[in-house]
């Protein structure tokens, strides 16, 4: 067992969606040679590690999230070749990478699916969960997270079989230890080729309720209780974070269910992984019409896990990833100056940051007014519940396009050349036609832009242990409109401000805090802080006291 490394703690990760990142081969489709050619632009961000979204095997369902070899690269990324020059390339500039690692389903196209359809007695059925049913009878009426049913009815098994995602997507059995074998030998043979380690993909999933769990009303108990952090996965875990230690490797969950109070048993030195992303932050309202984050509810989320962490466990920061619409439109409102309060309050927090690839130069949603503009299956299955229900396309396109994940999943832009600098060819989905001004060679050569306040972020994370191991205190707590906080780590002190609001906030806050002095974080002017400052709509201010 290798003793386990703490860096990931003063680390930020760079989340790459591979599709969209760059393309070299002018198919369209982004590739790991074109990640190798961004190595460069990675490195002077200053990141740590890169998560890369799935590149393996796939029918493409669910963006690479529905595997049919675990053991192969999808060839329009590249080869595995490829991939050892990728790995070799980022550790000469000692940046790490971490794979996704999809073991709660695969895709149907798997050959352990293909064989399990077989037969009853196939020896691959029991990797698998079929029960007995009938066209009209479901084993029970659990919903999938796509939404319909959890099953899918098999005519020549008289079987159906359980799907926590898409139709496509079968969710693994856990229970047949002959699978789990096949799967620990997985995680292995990736580690043993080099990579650094692992985000999780919904592994709170794994483990399932027995199948005559009542879900009491669609709207009373959580629709998806039966499989989130079910009792008995850490069984599981337990196997899993065995074969983690022995590599020392880098590890993030996905792992919605698992409470901010149990988090801790999950992260600290002793826990399955190193860290968690929680999805309860995405807090919207029900009835905003622009999907907007609900930004008091976000801050009380927020303020939970930081002081349930804060003894044991370790947090993973995010504003952004390829499953939500762009942050610039749903906590911020659109401006470069949303975007970089926002920056700010979240990458000085506890715990260690991701940046999602054109969250740091300010892409925002796609004006989507057609749902064949869309490729994701959810939206898809969204737009055609909303026209059954009476919508008009143009209104359905609306609702459908403000949630797509496919807002956050154009591709990246380079530069103000054709299609964004991304491909000589016709890009998967198109470029957002933000790119003349928002692209990454723009921001660069601007020294105040969100990209350059990135880089100040990210150095001031490497340059300043008070903010990696630091407590974390909120200040103002009850406002609505504005994060202050501050982090300490004996007589070094961080006090960050944020109005992360369209207009200006007056503070009243509970304490003065003498003797700190300003960071220059590329704002026009420096303010003196005082206890009632009046905040400039997205204002933000970094104060340090100490040495
Ligand atoms: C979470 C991934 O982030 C998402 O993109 C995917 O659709 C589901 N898990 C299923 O794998």
């Amino acid at each position: 067992m290798k003793a386990r490394d703490e860096k990931f703690k003063s680390s930020v990760g760079y989340q790459i969606y591979p599709k969209s990142f760059k393309d070299t081969d002018g198919n369209g489709v982004g590739d790991i040679n074109g990640i190798i050619e961004k190595l460069p632009y990675l490195n002077d961000l200053g990141i740590d590690f890169i998560w890369l979204n799935p590149v393996y095997q796939s029918p493409q369902v669910d963006g690479g999230y529905d595997i049919s070899d675990f053991y192969a690269i999808d060839e329009m990324f590249g080869s595995l070749d490829d991939l050892k020059k990728l790995i070799e390339k980022a550790h000469e500039y000692d940046i790490k990478l971490i794979m996704d690692l999809v073991v709660n389903h695969t895709s149907d196209k798997h050959p352990w699916f293909v064989e399990s359809k077989k037969s009853k007695d196939n020896p691959y059925h029991d990797y698998y969960h079929w029960v007995d049913a009938s066209p009209e009878k479901m084993p029970n009426n659990w919903q999938s997270f796509f939404g319909g049913s959890a099953w899918t009815y098999d005519e020549n098994l008289e079987q159906a079989y359980f799907h926590c995602f898409a139709k496509e997507q079968p969710d693994l059995n856990w229970k047949n230890p002959k699978m789990r074998e096949d799967i620990y030998k997985m995680i292995r043979w990736w580690l043993d080729l080099g990579i650094d380690g692992f985000r999780l993909d919904a592994i709170s999933h794994i483990q399932k309720e027995n199948w005559d769990f009542e879900i009491k009303s669609p709207h009373g108990n959580d629709p998806w209780e039966p499989f989130m952090n079910v009792s008995g996965i850490e069984e599981y875990m337990s196997d899993i974070k065995a074969i983690f230690d022995e590599y020392g490797a880098l590890t993030v969950g996905e792992a919605s269910g698992v409470q901010s109070h149990q988090a801790p048993d999950w992260t600290d030195e002793n826990g399955y992984i190193n860290m968690i992303f929680e999805l309860e932050h995405n807090w919207k309202k029900s009835d905003d019409p622009n999907n907007k984050i609900y930004i008091k509810g976000y801050k009380d989320i927020i303020m939970r896990w930081q002081k349930d962490m804060l003894e044991r466990g370790w947090n993973a920061l995010y504003i952004e990833n390829h499953d939500n619409p762009r942050s610039i439109d749903t906590f911020g409102d659109g401006t470069l100056d949303s975007a970089k309060a926002l920056a700010v309050h979240y990458m000085l927090l506890r715990g260690t940051p991701f940046i999602y690839q054109g969250q740091e130069i300010g892409i925002g949603n796609f004006p989507f007014t057609d749902i064949n503009q869309i490729d994701v299956p959810d939206s898809h299955n969204y737009y055609n519940k909303l026209i059954e229900e009476g919508d008009t396309p143009e209104e359905a396109i609306k609702k459908a396009g403000l949630t797509s994940r496919d807002n956050s999943r154009t591709p990246m832009q380079w530069s103000d050349e054709k299609e964004a600098g991304f491909t000589d060819g016709k890009p998967w989905l198109a470029v957002n036609p933000s790119y003349l001004e928002i692209n990454a060679q723009a921001m660069l050569a601007d020294p105040n832009s969100l990209t350059n306040l990135y880089k100040k972020l990210i150095n001031l994370r490497h340059e300043n242990e008070v903010i990696v191991n630091g407590d974390v205190k909120f200040f103002n707590k009850g406002d609505k409109n504005t994060i202050v906080y501050r982090r300490k780590l004996d007589d070094k002190k961080i006090l960050v401000i944020a109005n992360l609001s369209p207009e200006k906030q007056k503070l009243a806050l509970e304490k003065n805090f003498k003797g700190y002095e300003e960071l220059d974080l590329g704002q026009e002017i420096q303010r003196e802080f005082t206890k009632k400052m009046i905040l400039d709509p997205w204002e933000y201010r970094v104060y340090i006291k100490g040495n």
